[in-house]
């Protein structure tokens, strides 16, 4: 049997060039199906391997970490957040978990402020008309949106992502930028003229409400009925953090009565959004299939990242990104 380090991959559509820089040392499995590999085939393919290359999709818990082995020491995922992985299990095994923060950070500001515009501006609404014969002229009223010029934004979450959004948002001349978070971050807010708030400030004077946050038990469906309840009712809530923010069904009921006016989402719960969920037949919300990250060099460079976190944690260096 080969020497070498023996890693599993969850995906075998991760960048090549990722694969590659681990093929040259290590003896490396991948999951052969383009979808999620099932829970029961990872922890048969986890056994006995030294590192775990995997993806959102895979929840990686004590469980995984037991069918591996006491020789496993790396799990690397292929995205910034990492609550799919049971952190402190693996701490307390001495297993070092690798992420992939900063490469994506402006593909992912640019996906929000792409979805912003989508959805304050009515796009995928306004060009369904093109193609049902809904377009019969140029009319004064018609389509018309709200826009960001002279509008309060509030970030939910101002890290890398967050400030990355709202340096797009300044040239759209919001009138104020707040933003709400555990820590107080002036320097960083400075820069784009942003004030902290709290939670309730947040809601009650916002016109966008962005959410960025890390999904954490503190963050889980913060987004909820009480919280929709205080938002205005021009409130455009967008979110691209992860779905497990927001209380989905609260979210219907304030779009479905107009309690708010829109909402645009790149993550849900669950994903994919099943065909008949409520959300789907409602007009004021655009939905997208969690592609914030999703340009083309950025997933490459991801890729390799995850591959280099790997091969640190096995040669004993330090992580280019690694949890702590
Ligand atoms: P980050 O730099 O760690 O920023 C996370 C922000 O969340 C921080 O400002 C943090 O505030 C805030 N936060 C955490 N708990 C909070 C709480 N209880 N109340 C208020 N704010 C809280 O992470 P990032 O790189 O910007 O990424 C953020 C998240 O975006 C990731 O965790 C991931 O889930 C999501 N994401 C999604 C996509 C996509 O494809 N849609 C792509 C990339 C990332 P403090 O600094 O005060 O703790
Ligand atoms: C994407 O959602 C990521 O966390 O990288």
């Amino acid at each position: 049997m080969s020497s070498q380090p023996r890693v599993y991959v969850t995906r075998p559509d991760v960048d090549d060039s990722g694969l590659e820089l681990l093929r040259k040392s290590c003896n490396v499995t991948t999951w052969s199906q383009t979808l999620p590999v099932p829970r029961d085939e990872l922890l048969r393919q986890v056994k006995g391997k030294d590192a775990l290359y995997c993806a959102l999709t895979d929840k990686i818990d004590a469980a995984v970490l037991d069918a591996a082995g006491t020789q496993l020491k790396c799990v690397a995922t292929i995205s910034v957040g990492f609550e799919h992985i049971d952190v402190e299990e693996c701490k307390k095994r001495g297993i070092r978990v690798g992420y992939t923060p900063e490469v994506l950070t402006d593909a992912t500001a640019e996906l929000t402020v792409a979805l912003l515009l989508a959805t304050n501006r009515r796009l995928f609404e306004a060009s369904k008309q093109v193609y049902n014969g809904g377009w019969k002229s140029w009319a004064p009223m018609w389509m018309c949106g709200q826009g960001l010029k002279n509008s309060r934004v509030g970030l939910y979450g101002f890290g890398r992502i967050g400030q990355e959004i709202a340096a797009r948002i300044v040239p759209f001349k919001p009138a104020q930028i707040t933003y709400t978070t555990r820590t107080a971050k002036p320097a960083e807010a400075a820069k784009v003229n942003a004030r902290r708030v709290d939670f309730d400030e947040m809601l009650c004077l916002s016109d966008f409400i962005v959410v960025c946050c890390s999904l954490t038990p503190d963050t889980k469906e913060v987004f909820n009925a009480s919280a929709f309840e205080k938002m205005k009712p021009n409130c455009i809530f967008i979110n691209t953090a992860r779905g497990g923010v927001v209380d989905q069904n609260a979210l219907y009921d304030a779009l479905h009565s107009k309690r708010i006016l829109a909402a645009g989402l790149d993550v849900t719960t669950p994903e994919p959004l099943p065909l008949d969920d409520p959300l789907l037949k409602l007009d004021n919300i655009v939905i997208l299939p969690h592609i914030g990250s999703a340009d083309i060099e950025t997933r490459k460079e991801m890729s390799r990242i995850t591959a280099r976190n790997i091969l640190a944690a096995l040669n004993g260096c330090q992580m280019e990104a690694e949890v702590m």
